[in-house]
């Protein structure tokens, strides 16, 4: 069984994850958090649904490995292959799993009826329609563009290189007709809601999945009566199985100072 003083296990393909673990920070300061990001295989977004299966399969063993009381998918492409899988993997230790994708329906679903909204994700993630299919029975209109290169893009701009945003923005985001509302669909959108912000003049409600990530994962530790002691200061680390000078970057403009560890994941499929 799971004890609130364990830690709460996140991962991504890269660093788009660390975005979650800010506004998990933000809002349960005394929770200790374990950060892994799998970018010797990023991006995820033009991989099967088997890779990406396998690649969250040993994500998972390595958090478990730490001693995590839940599991975090703090990304949208791994959610969309590899959600129900991991739910089934972690059912028998009773681990819960919050993927990327249900609270942003949920959310999407209470907001939105009878409306035209957007998502921009992965190409996998879009190839995977589960938006489409969680948003079925929903009275509301989605449509989803694909945008190959916009995670790669903020990858490498977090490690140094310039690129212009507005011109990427613009060749996805004019493949959309009117809506009301833009789903971020992955996590290393929020990293650059700026330029969103900038590229719609404001005019656009842009929907943060990292924030609603978050607010579910309290959610379910609430229920479970698994959050930390409120008395007791939260903790950070953070693995990688590639060195990054983007995550560097993000883990110490959101967090301040710290070390990334190096990690091999074991998986026979890798
Ligand atoms: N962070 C991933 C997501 O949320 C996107 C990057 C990738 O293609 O690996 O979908």
């Amino acid at each position: 069984m799971p004890h609130k003083q364990q830690a709460i296990g996140i991962f991504d393909s890269g660093s788009g994850g660390v975005s979650v673990a800010k506004a998990l920070h933000d809002l349960l300061p005394a929770e200790h958090l374990v950060y892994l990001a799998d970018l010797a295989h990023f991006p995820y977004g033009d991989k099967t649904a088997q890779q990406v299966q396998d690649y969250s399969l040993a994500l998972t063993d390595y958090l478990l490995a730490k001693n995590c009381k839940m599991i975090i998918i703090a990304c949208g492409t791994a959610s969309s292959a590899a959600s129900q899988l991991l739910r089934g993997y972690l059912a028998t230790e009773k681990i819960v799993v919050v993927d990327a994708i249900s609270p942003v329906v949920q959310f999407v679903k209470h907001r939105y009826q009878n409306q035209t909204i957007g998502l921009i994700a992965t190409p996998r993630t879009v190839a995977s329609n589960v938006y489409q299919e969680q948003l079925a029975a929903a009275d509301i209109t989605l449509h989803a563009v694909a945008a190959p290169l916009l995670a790669p893009a903020i990858e490498a701009q977090l490690s140094g290189e310039q690129h212009d945003y507005h011109d990427l923005l613009a060749f996805y985001l004019k493949t959309l007709p009117k809506i009301e509302a833009l789903i971020l669909g992955s996590t290393h959108y929020p990293l650059i809601k700026g330029h969103l912000e900038q590229y719609y003049q404001h005019s656009m409600e842009l929907i943060d999945i990292a924030e609603l990530i978050a607010q579910a994962a309290q959610k379910v530790l609430q229920e479970k009566n698994l959050l930390a002691d409120a008395t007791q200061i939260g903790t950070q680390e953070f693995y990688t199985t590639r060195v990054s000078a983007a995550l560097q970057q993000v883990v110490e403009k959101f967090f301040g100072s710290h070390s990334l560890n190096l990690c091999e994941l074991n998986h026979a499929k890798i």
